[in-house]
């Protein structure tokens, strides 16, 4: 398994990887709020602009991505995220390669490289019944901050890791 940066000629595999991880989460969700998620997964506002601005980790088996994560630079607010904290988006594990290890060595290239480039905080949100990422995040020191908004009809944690 090789780790490297994503690059803009792995878009298309990235939105498949997207689908196909986050697709886990299909049987939870109303129709109308996995429409919503899958036009996330797919719009030119998400993985182009995460790709084109953030720090990116793939995981690439036999000339396949299986596995990705972005940590983006602070200075980037949104409405859960202030000016001066990086954060985590998007990781997902393609279900074919479920529990190798794979998101937790993604998750630590995005730490690794926070330290790296002098970052303070790392934030994520992740949804209560995203179990899986939730162990990964907490075993990597994380600690829940608050709850947040629902998001998808789900509730979602708001998460902290004090790089100090
Ligand atoms: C969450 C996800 C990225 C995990 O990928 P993965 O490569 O299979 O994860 P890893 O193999 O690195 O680690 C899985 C860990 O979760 C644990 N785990 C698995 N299912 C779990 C559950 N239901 N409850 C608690 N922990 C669980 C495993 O035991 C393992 O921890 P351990 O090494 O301490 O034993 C993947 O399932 C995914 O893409 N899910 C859908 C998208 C998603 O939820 N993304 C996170 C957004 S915040």
């Amino acid at each position: 398994m090789l780790y490297r940066a994503a690059n803009p000629n792995d878009l298309g595999a990235l939105v498949a990887l997207g689908l196909a991880s986050y697709g886990r989460l299909k049987n939870n969700l109303t129709p109308e709020n996995w429409k919503k998620m899958e036009s996330v997964l797919t719009s030119d506002q998400t993985l182009p602009v995460l790709v084109s601005s953030c720090h990116s980790f793939v995981c690439e088996e036999n000339s396949r991505l299986i596995g990705m994560a972005f940590l983006v630079p602070s200075g980037n607010p949104t409405k859960i995220y202030s000016e001066d904290t990086s954060y985590i988006r998007m990781v997902g594990v393609h279900p074919d390669a479920d529990g190798m290890g794979i998101a937790q060595a993604l998750t630590k290239l995005c730490i690794d490289k926070a330290k790296e480039t002098g970052e303070k905080t790392i934030m994520l949100h992740s949804a209560d019944i995203m179990y899986a990422a939730r162990h990964i995040y907490e075993k990597a020191g994380f600690k829940k901050a608050r709850l947040l908004d629902e998001h998808y009809g789900l509730a979602y944690w708001l998460y902290q890791l004090d790089l100090g």
